[in-house]
C-alpha cells in the first residue's frame, strides 16, 4: 500500500489529530483553481502534508519556521532523500547494536553532543535531528538559553528511527509543487505572496493557559504576548490585501479562565471559532485530556 506523506518528526503542537476539524473551516471552493498555500510556522508540517495531498491544485507552497535545523531538514528531504535514508539506516543500526539501556543512553548523549557542538553537513544535521527526535523524551524539540538542544533520553523500547517510506513519500510530495522553504521570522512570508489566491495557515507557539502549563521553548526567543500582538497586526495587514485568506490556531485561554479574554479582544474584527483538541505532548498524563482550541479566520 502506498504510504501517505506525513510529518517526519514529532513536534510539540502537531496538528495531526485536528486535521479533519481544520479542514471543515477552510475557505469554501478551495478545490477550484490554483492557489498558493503559505505556512509561516510550519513546525512538523502536519497541515502542510495534509493540504498538499488533499489539494493537488496548490501550485506554490511557502513554508517558514524560525528553527534553522528544522528548515534544513525540509530541504534535505525534498532534495536528497536517498542520501538521508542511507545515513539514517547506518545510525539506526549502530544504535540497535548497542545493547542495554545504559549503552543506548550513552549513545543518545553522544549524538546530542555531536548535534550541539559539531559542524555538520545538512544531511548529517538532519540525520541527528531525526535520531534525537525518535529517542528523546516525548519527541520534544527544546533548547536552552544558549540555543542548545537539551531534551533528555526517552527510554523507548524499539523506536523506529528511519522510516524510509515516509521520507520518500514526503520527498515526492514536496517536489510536486513549486516550494519556497524559508528560515526566519513569520513576517517575511508576505514577500512570497503569489499573483492569484493565497491561503495562509498560522500555527504559532500557543499562548500559555497558565504560567506552568506552557511549552513555548521551540527557539531561544520567547513568543510572549507582545509577539502574539505582533502576529495579530500582521494578520490584520494581510486582511487588507486582495486575494488573501487566513486561518490561525491558538490556545483557548478564556475556556480556562473566563476573565482572560486576550484573544477575544485582539481578534474582535475576525471570526473566532472553537475546535476540540487533545494535546499529545504534555509531560503530565493527567493533562492530556480534551481541550478546546481557537480557530480564528478572516472569512466566514
Ligand atoms: C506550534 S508550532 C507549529 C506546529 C506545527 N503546525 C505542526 O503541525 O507540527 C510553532 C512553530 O513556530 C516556530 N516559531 C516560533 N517563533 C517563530 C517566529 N517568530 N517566526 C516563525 N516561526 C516561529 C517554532 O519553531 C515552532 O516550530
Amino acid at each position: 500500500m502506498k504510504t501517505a506523506a506525513k510529518p517526519f518528526l514529532k513536534w510539540a503542537g502537531g496538528k495531526g489529530q485536528l486535521l479533519s476539524q481544520l479542514d471543515q473551516h477552510l475557505p469554501r471552493n478551495l478545490s477550484e483553481g490554483e492557489f498558493t498555500y503559505i505556512e509561516p510556522f510550519v513546525g512538523g508540517g502536519a497541515m502542510l502534508f495534509y493540504m498538499l495531498q488533499k489539494y493537488p491544485n496548490i501550485k506554490r507552497a511557502v513554508i517558514n519556521d524560525i528553527n534553522l535545523y528544522l528548515i534544513k531538514a525540509y530541504q534535505v528531504i525534498r532534495d536528497t532523500p536517498q542520501g538521508l535514508i542511507e545515513r539514517l539506516l547506518e545510525l539506526e543500526n549502530q544504535y540497535y547494536t548497542s545493547c542495554g539501556d545504559e549503552t543506548k543512553k550513552a549513545f543518545f548523549l553522544k549524538a546530542r553532543t555531536i548535534f550541539n557542538e559539531s559542524d555538520l553537513d545538512d544531511i548529517d544535521r538532519t540525520k541527528y535531528l531525526i535520531f534525537l527526535n525518535r529517542t528523546c523524551f516525548n519527541g520534544l524539540y527544546r533548547v536552552n538559553a544558549k540555543g542548545k538542544f537539551n531534551v533528555p533520553f526517552g527510554r523507548y523500547k524499539n523506536p523506529t528511527i528511519c522510516n524510509s517510506d515516509i521520507i520518500l513519500a514526503d520527498s515526492k510530495l514536496l517536489n510536486s509543487v513549486e516550494l519556497v522553504i524559508m528560515n526566519g521570522d513569520f513576517e517575511h512570508t508576505v514577500e512570497h505572496i503569489g499573483d492569484g489566491f493565497n491561503f495562509f495557515y498560522f500555527d504559532p507557539p500557543y499562548r500559555p493557559l497558565n504560567a506552568t502549563s506552557s511549552f513555548n521553548s521551540y527557539a531561544k526567543e520567547e513568543f510572549d504576548d507582545r509577539e502574539q500582538i505582533r502576529l495579530r497586526n500582521y494578520c490584520a495587514m494581510l486582511s487588507e490585501l486582495p486575494n488573501v485568506k487566513w486561518m490561525l490556531s491558538n490556545a483557548d485561554c478564556s475556556a480556562k479562565n473566563p476573565e482572560d479574554t486576550f484573544f477575544e479582544n485582539l481578534y474582535n474584527d475576525f471570526s473566532i471559532n472553537r475546535v476540540q483538541a487533545s494535546r499529545a505532548i504534555n509531560a503530565n498524563p493527567s493533562k492530556r485530556g480534551k481541550l478546546t482550541e481557537l480557530l480564528i479566520k478572516n472569512y466566514d
